[in-house]
């Protein structure tokens, strides 16, 4: 599967979990939210470990990758902050709905802007070689996710989890590396946090 197919398939299914979040009720509308969750750290984990560090060298996808960073680290706030509620309230909707606007923004600009940028300055088999690793590395944190709840039903496309594992880790080390330069060139506070972000989620592999 190439990189694009694999994240615009993510994309499409956070869009259908906003909708069903818009017409659910009560309780409900807190595990819809629960999944646009569970998807949307899955997602961003997958990009800015293996994603975006293919991205952060080339000058013509160098600026978009770093606002992408920018925009995962306010959709994460925003999954924090909505995640602590005990109910729907209004001010909730209102926040979910900041979220559902972020996150649609960020999806449009990467399908139509970052995107066609990286396949150029990439090539197609570098795609396909990245999509294979995020396939793989989603695989592993939804086998680690089914462990702890046992409700959540995942469905993934790829099976061949174990044999990537390899190149998923050198992604990781390339991620680490190239978090350095995003970090010169980047807003400074957020660079740093991303990189110790990267730390503590290197100690828990
Ligand atoms: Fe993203």
């Amino acid at each position: 599967m190439d990189a694009f197919n694999l994240l615009k398939a993510d994309h499409r299914k956070v869009a259908e979990l906003f909708e069903e979040l818009e017409a659910a009720n009560g309780k409900a509308k807190l595990q819809v939210f629960e999944q646009i969750k569970t998807e949307l750290e899955l997602h961003t984990h997958i990009e800015e470990k293996i994603f975006y560090p293919a991205l952060e060298k080339p000058r013509e996808t160098h600026d978009l990758t770093l606002e992408a960073y920018e925009e995962h680290d306010v959709v994460k706030k925003l999954l924090k902050e909505l995640s602590k509620a005990k109910s729907a309230t209004d001010e909730w909707e209102a926040q979910a709905k900041v979220l559902r606007e972020n996150v649609e923004h960020h999806v449009e600009e990467e399908e139509n802007e970052l995107f066609p940028k990286a396949e150029s300055a990439l090539g197609e088999d570098k795609i396909e070689a990245l999509g294979e690793q995020m396939a793989a590395e989603k695989e592993r944190k939804q086998g680690r996710t089914a462990t702890k709840s046992s409700g959540a039903k995942k469905s993934s496309g790829s099976k061949k989890s174990a044999s990537k594992t390899k190149s998923a880790s050198t992604a990781a080390k390339r991620a680490r590396t190239s978090k350095k330069s995003a970090a010169k060139s980047g807003s400074k506070s957020s660079a740093t946090k991303r990189s110790q972000s990267k730390k503590s989620a290197a100690k828990k592999r």
